[in-house]
């Protein structure tokens, strides 16, 4: 984070440095806490995609060497149906057969997206953002606020409790027929990058009017906080669309931007009117972590020796569809 923190968002290039520098001795130490042996592990999981392909090839290339030199399977793992699949890991959770139909969003720093499973495994993307993720949307707001990296959490804490009296931010809708979606309607999909183009002529507009730079806090709070009704605003309306369309009995949220409390709360908010049993994973299991890879690899087929060595990285990767 620390490293990351001077340019307000994560540096593909420094992160796979950083990973490739420590990723034996987070192996080790996992281990170690686990007060486990190395002949005690059965199976080895690890993010296959999606994701950027110089850090997942980190992550992966330790996968499959620790898989290979064990003699145990290597299982590949979606990581975003292991945000997914976040909703599951705790013990009060429900199965994830009982979560049927379930509508699922997942929001993180890289991703956006809303499915619809029919079954467990089976997903159907209705729609993805086609710029900036919810997080990312965020984290640059937060940027041009002087609030620091990551700015979803600082965010989140300045708003609570802030009166939402301005002129607010626009949804990012796209054009009706517009292209840009592929076979997506363009009404269900996400973009955020004109929410920040708007934050930015927004400030412009003040300092041109000769409001004092940088803000106040109060005057910083409350533009925050309408940036981030903005993003949740977005989130759950199309969320509540793909309940409408599918009628779902469940919605499930995972990644990294569902710890956020204007997100729960509006979720809650929707689920309640309409009847739909919400899922959210435990804060600690939002963000990015390997509980959710190896809760998913559980149910997974593994492959060993040659053929788990020939497996690349898949930096493009629709959940539910095959690895190419
Ligand atoms: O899933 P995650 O840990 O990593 C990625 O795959 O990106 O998500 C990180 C993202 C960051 O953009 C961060 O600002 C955002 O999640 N985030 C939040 C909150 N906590 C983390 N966004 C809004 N509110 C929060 N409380
Ligand atoms: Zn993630």
């Amino acid at each position: 984070m620390d490293k990351h923190k001077p340019h307000g968002g994560v540096v593909p290039e420094i992160a796979s440095r950083c990973h490739a520098e420590v990723i034996r001795d987070v192996v080790e130490k996992a281990v170690a806490d686990a007060g486990i042996a190395w002949s005690d592990i059965s199976a080895v999981a690890g993010t296959r995609g999606p994701g950027l392909a110089s850090s997942l090839l980190v992550g992966w290339s330790a996968a499959k060497g620790l898989a290979v030199s064990l003699g145990c399977p290597l299982v590949a793992v979606n990581h975003i149906e292991a945000h997914v699949h976040s909703v599951f890991l705790d013990r009060e959770s429900p199965s994830p057969e009982e979560a049927m139909p379930l509508v699922a969003m997942t929001v993180s720093g890289g991703h956006t997206s809303i499915f619809s499973m029919t079954g467990y495994g089976k997903y159907e993307t209705l729609a993805r953002t086609i710029d900036d993720a919810a997080g990312e949307a965020l984290d640059k707001a937060a940027k041009l606020l002087g609030l620091g990296y990551p700015g979803g959490p600082v965010i989140d804490r300045i708003s609570k409790g802030t009166e939402l009296s301005g002129e607010g931010f626009p949804d990012g809708h796209i054009k009706p027929g517009s292209a840009i979606c592929g076979s997506l309607d363009p009404a269900m999909c996400f973009s955020f990058s004109g929410l920040k183009t708007a934050l930015l002529r927004r400030l412009q507009k003040m300092a041109a009017e000769g409001v004092a730079m940088p803000l106040s806090d109060a005057e910083t709070a409350r533009i925050a906080a309408e940036f981030q009704e903005a993003v949740v605003n977005a989130l759950m309306k199309r969320a509540e669309k793909a309940l409408d369309i599918t009628g779902a009995s469940h919605l499930a949220i995972g990644g990294g931007v569902s710890l956020n409390s204007r997100l729960r709360e509006k979720a809650e908010e929707v689920c309640s009117r309409r009847k739909v049993t919400l899922l959210l994973a435990k804060p600690k299991y939002c963000g990015d972590n390997a509980a959710m890879i190896a809760g998913l690899a559980g149910t997974g087929q593994g492959v060993r020796g040659e053929e788990a060595i020939s497996l690349d990285v898949t930096p493009v990767w629709t959940p539910g569809t095959p690895a190419r």
